[in-house]
């Protein structure tokens, strides 16, 4: 059976291994890694399945315009051998979830829209928003959590997590 839990600690390394795997070393150059590097997750969730990691998904506070939150979704990614099972959306569902909890407006992300449509996200209503680097704009995708979470939304996209603080070598990242 699938569970979601918080992602704890020592896992770090399984869920770099999953990321490669799904996303290559291009990963890191993506534009979007520029508002996720140095900086702690809002959220991060992983999936397993009778005790195997299979799933990970992370979230991150950005804000737009210097005036609207919103979460950052991504990266996403589910074991090859565990796909089409459900956990992706299980992972997302579980994670909109707790955005809303949390009151948080909105969540942006850049991933396929084909995939990402049936939780709701769109591409409408980004055209006066930019990313700090290129980006596909039909890939650049919103889902409003509360009511009038992104109305009027324009500007650059800024993070604001908590930055990462590196500590001793073998340390757990810590946040500054
Ligand atoms: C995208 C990903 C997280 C989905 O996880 P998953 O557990 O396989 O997803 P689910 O089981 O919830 O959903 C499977 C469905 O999504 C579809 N799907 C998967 N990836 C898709 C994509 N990139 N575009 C469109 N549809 C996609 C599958 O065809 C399947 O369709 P069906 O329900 O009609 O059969 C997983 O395929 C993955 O890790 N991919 C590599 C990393 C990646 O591309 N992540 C971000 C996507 S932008």
């Amino acid at each position: 059976m699938i569970t979601i839990e918080n992602e704890p600690p020592g896992v770090a390394a399984r869920i770099e291994y999953l990321l490669d795997k799904a996303f290559g070393p291009g990963r890191h150059r993506k534009t979007v890694q520029k508002l996720r590097d140095g900086r702690l997750p809002a959220f991060a969730f992983i999936a397993r399945d009778a005790g195997t990691l299979v799933g990970t998904i992370r979230l991150w506070n950005i804000r737009v315009g210097g005036k609207w939150n919103a979460l950052l979704l991504g990266p996403i990614a589910v074991d090859a051998a565990w796909r089409d099972r459900g956990v992706g959306d299980q992972l997302i569902r579980h994670s909109l979830r707790a955005a809303y909890a949390a009151r948080h407006p909105a969540v942006l992300l850049v991933g396929d829209e084909p995939y990402y449509r049936r939780f709701g996200f769109r591409a409408a209503g980004l055209d006066n928003v930019t990313l700090p680097g290129p980006v596909d704009r039909r890939r650049f995708l919103a889902l409003e959590l509360l009511p009038g979470g992104l109305a009027g939304v324009r500007g650059p996209v800024e993070a604001t997590g908590r930055r990462v603080r590196l500590g001793r070598p073998g340390d757990c990242l810590r946040a500054a």
